[in-house]
């Protein structure tokens, strides 16, 4: 088996580039050399070699030259094509930028030969696996899977195959679509199939934390920085050293830090509040905001210039009844996960409650889903398949889903809003949602007929200009 594979020699030296590869051709691989950087970049892509075993100081194009373009290249290094670098002493320096760069291993010159073969070894091992792993991966996602995420759809698979792309490498993402549909589901994805996916994966909701702790939850601070900073924390840049760091909400985030992050993007370098000294950080960022990113800059809730810095690529996540084609998978696949939490032997889901969930809107999107089936596998007796009897009794009554207008489900309530307004606007959107059925609003609000109709009478009193947003 080692007999195939390839690996590419670049050694500016002659005699040391002859030794090299009658080396490595000894223990059985097939071997190619290059003179120079550009010459192994040729070669890399002409040849397809496995493993590329080259010296740091090459003219042309230096070994740090070469990782830089096959980094670029590959939106970070794949794991298909390992580096090993080979450094003279005393440049350990160099060693480590090649490590950062995504080089498999390095060695120093000169060239102690049992090490060479043993890492040469664990690449093609390691290489095995992956490509192992790559097949399982793509017999899943062509059956509708990727991780945890469902979805046979061409949406859903177009999103499959750009987080497939974009997972190894180490650029912001910004991961936008209403609530429910699977942003934070993609971010742990994305952390999942990516190098990182041994160290840490950390959520933040920004829109949870008060604005006056914010700053102090994500970037740390030392004893004493403010009041009440009896101890030094660390932030979640910290925790999510080396793995991902999810921004979640970054819409809500207040102005001031938002461009405080912007700095420690730019700079990958890390201060905690009152503190001295600044720390290298190693943490990839992905972000999400359920807001159109266009509007919240507009409208001045997200800075452009965060905005432009982390949507280096958009992943945007339909709202379910955009793909209503993937609800009997995703059903099926819930269902399993159900009878899994709550150790139960539901047999399936009858074609009656498909059709019946095909012809809803969907406003909560696939948490709803969820919610809808958990409630029903609780309900339902082991064996049998789940049935329409198993829904909620106000299910039906819902609104199909081409009456049903995305933003009826949810109410913005911005900062500065008065308690009295939102009430207002709460009980407004829900005798709409209801056909201006008052019984069914109040049933719904929780407060007794009575009390909806003395504040229906107060707002008939003081009607405001524009009391719908
Ligand atoms: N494609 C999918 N396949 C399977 N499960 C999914 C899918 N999308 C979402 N889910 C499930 O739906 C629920 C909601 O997903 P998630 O929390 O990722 O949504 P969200 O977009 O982050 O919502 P919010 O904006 O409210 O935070 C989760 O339980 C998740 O596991
Ligand atoms: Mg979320």
């Amino acid at each position: 088996m080692q007999n195939a594979v390839k690996v590419l020699i670049a050694e500016d030296e002659p005699n040391a580039l002859m030794g090299l590869a009658e080396l490595i051709s000894g223990w059985g691989y097939r071997t190619e050399t290059a003179r120079d950087g550009i010459e192994a970049w040729n070669k890399i892509l002409a040849w397809d070699p496995s493993i590329v075993v080259t010296d740091l100081k090459m003219p042309n194009l230096d070994g740090i030259g070469l990782l830089t373009r096959l980094s670029e290249q590959h939106n970070g290094l794949n794991s298909n094509l390992a580096v090993v670098v080979l450094t003279a002493m005393g440049s350990i320096q160099l060693a480590v930028e090649a490590m950062k760069l995504g080089a498999y291993d390095f060695l120093q010159k000169p060239v102690d030969a049992t090490r060479l073969r043993t890492i040469l070894g664990n690449a093609t091992r390691q290489r095995e696996t992956e490509i192992e792993l790559e097949v399982a991966r793509r017999r899943l996602r062509e059956s509708g899977v990727l991780g945890s995420l469902v979805g046979n759809s061409k949406v859903m698979r177009e999103i499959f195959g750009l987080i497939e792309q974009i997972a190894p490498s180490n650029v912001h993402v910004l991961i936008t679509g209403e609530s429910g549909t699977g942003k934070e589901l993609v971010a742990r994805t994305l952390h999942d199939l990516s190098p990182r996916k041994t160290k840490p994966f950390v959520g933040v909701n920004c829109a949870a934390i008060p604005e006056t702790l914010i700053e102090s939850e994500i970037f740390g601070h030392e004893k004493g920085a403010f009041t009440g900073a009896a101890e030094r924390r660390s932030g979640c840049f910290e925790l999510a050293a080396g793995g991902s760091l999810l921004l979640d909400e970054i819409g809500e985030m207040p102005n001031g830090t938002q461009a405080k992050l912007l700095r420690v993007l730019e700079e990958r370098k890390l201060r905690r509040l009152g503190g001295r000294n600044e720390q290298e950080i190693d943490v990839r960022v992905l972000a999400a905001t359920n807001r159109d990113p266009n509007t919240a800059v507009a409208e001045g809730h997200l800075r452009a210039d965060l905005y432009y810095r982390l949507n280096v690529f958009n992943i945007h996540m339909p709202p379910l009844r955009d793909h209503m084609e993937d609800l009997p998978l995703m059903a099926e696949s819930i269902l399993a996960q159900m009878n899994d939490k709550h150790n139960r032997r539901v047999s399936g889901v009858a074609q009656s409650m498909i059709d019946r969930m095909m012809g809803y809107g969907w406003p909560g999107n696939v948490r709803e889903l969820r919610n809808t089936i958990e409630r029903a596998v609780i309900l339902c007796p082991d064996g049998a398949p789940l049935d329409v009897g198993h829904l909620a009794p106000g299910f039906a009554k819902q609104q199909p889903a081409a009456a049903h207008s995305s933003n009826q489900s949810m109410i913005p309530v911005h900062v500065g809003t008065t308690v009295d307004e939102a009430e207002r606007l709460l009980i407004q959107r829900t005798l709409e949602a209801t056909g201006q059925n008052k019984t069914r609003a109040a049933e719904i609000l929780g407060v007794s007929l009575k009390t909806l109709h003395n504040k229906l009478k107060e707002y008939s009193r003081t009607r405001p200009e524009n009391s719908t947003d």
